[in-house]
């Protein structure tokens, strides 16, 4: 192996139009790896700062003054290494110094110029022990949506289409399809209004929360009958967004923790959802508890804001059993050695793993091969756009998709 020789830092933008930070690692041999991070705007009250005071003209600096120094001359494959020196440059608990999105871009440069180094596909770099690379993961694929991501839409923020198929063109396929069937389904039901598509790709329209939960499960439905595949309906509710003074307020009705366990168990069975992240507020740890034992094996209950990939936040969730599932987003803990601390308990817990993209994101497809190296149960990275499609597409070249 061979070591870092070069760290090149610059602004660049993400699919919101805003400003990133993205890092170009090249070793003595001339291997390169380059990443931009992503970001989040539901963001969790746990996650690590993204960008110091002064955004990414200080990240920039950063880099340049604090990282730089210490990471010319590591070996490229020293993984950890290179971590703990992107803490011992940060200096603080949450990277506010040098700013979680720098140390997200430096950590998967690195890994990506190490795999190009070892003529390795990436999965393998990131591969978790027992980690095979055979089975791929759901897509959990954003169809309609709500919240931060399309003011105007439902409360709760993304409808999913949960594609479950072995193969992972069955999984995109079928996934697609729903999107485009409650597209068909929206443009019916309003035929004079101009639709429109939020962060993700999901459509915007303007419907309820249960009008746009009844619209996603008909399409499941009507795909799952064409196709034969299984896909099945599922709600991030980025709970944290809409709860204010101990309600949970929907257009529609306000609900207490209580009612809003009652209201969740009923939308499970009544339109068989598979996939819950998110459903209470980032402290609720008790609630989470209820609801995943209520649910038992029927549906995936994932703790996005309240762990946001934390190991110690995820400790709290596996002693009180809030969850059967971890949402696992890079930047919220800032390097690939913190995500996989927190990927390992998870698996040694038993809870399964889902990983996904922010919903200002780049046309990249390092995601999907974490996703595979993690073992993840599902990849949630979007639908439609250049930047959500270049991880559907990545993911089709792992599962050795070809035609002729
Ligand atoms: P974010 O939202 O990237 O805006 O935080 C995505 C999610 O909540 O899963
Ligand atoms: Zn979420």
């Amino acid at each position: 192996m061979s070591r870092i020789v070069t760290l090149s830092a610059r602004r660049v933008y993400d699919s919101r139009g805003v400003a990133t930070v993205e890092t170009t690692v090249t070793t003595e041999s001339g291997a390169v790896g380059q990443v931009a991070a992503p970001s989040g705007a539901s963001t969790g009250a746990h996650e690590v700062q993204a960008l110091p005071e002064g955004g990414v003209s200080k990240a920039l600096r950063e880099v340049a003054e604090r990282v730089r120094p210490r990471l010319l001359g590591v070996e490229v494959a020293d993984q950890v290494g290179v971590d703990a020196r992107l803490h011992e440059s940060d200096g603080t608990p949450d990277f506010s110094a040098i700013g979680g999105n720098t140390a997200t871009a430096v950590s998967l440069s690195v890994a990506i110029a190490h795999a190009s180094e070892a003529r390795r596909p990436l999965w393998q770099v990131l591969a978790r022990p027992g980690v095979r690379g055979t089975v791929f993961p759901a897509i959990v694929g954003n169809c309609l949506n709500g919240g931060r991501h399309a003011i105007g839409g439902p409360d709760i923020q993304e409808f999913h289409a949960i594609s479950s198929a072995k193969d992972p063109s069955d999984s995109v396929r079928a996934a697609l399809e729903v999107h485009k069937v409650v597209g068909e389904t929206l443009h019916a039901r309003w035929p004079t209004h101009a639709l429109g598509r939020g962060d993700e790709g999901g459509w915007v329209a303007p419907v309820g929360n249960l009008e746009a939960l009844e619209i996603l499960s008909e399409a499941c439905r009507t795909v799952r009958d064409r196709l034969k595949l299984p896909v099945a309906p599922g709600l991030d509710l980025a709970a944290s967004e809409f709860y204010r003074d101990g309600k949970y307020r929907y257009r529609e009705q306000a609900l207490d923790a209580e009612g809003q366990l009652d209201f969740l168990v009923g939308l499970v069975d009544r339109f068989g959802l598979t996939y819950l992240e998110d459903p209470f507020d980032e402290e609720d740890f008790d609630s989470f508890g209820k609801l995943t034992r209520a649910v038992g094996t029927k549906a995936m209950v994932v703790g996005d804001d309240l762990f946001t990939t934390r190991l110690s936040r995820l400790r709290t969730g596996v002693d009180r059993k809030a969850t059967n599932s971890i949402l696992i987003k890079v930047n919220q803990v800032g390097t690939l050695t913190d995500t996989f601390e927190t990927v390992d308990f998870a698996r040694s817990s038993g809870l399964t793993t889902v990983a996904s993209h922010r919903s200002g994101d780049l046309p990249e497809g390092w995601l999907s091969h974490l996703a595979v190296g993690i073992g993840a149960a599902g990849l949630k990275c979007g639908l439609l756009g250049g930047e959500r499609a270049a991880k559907l597409n990545e993911l089709l070249r792992l599962g050795g998709a070809h035609e002729g």
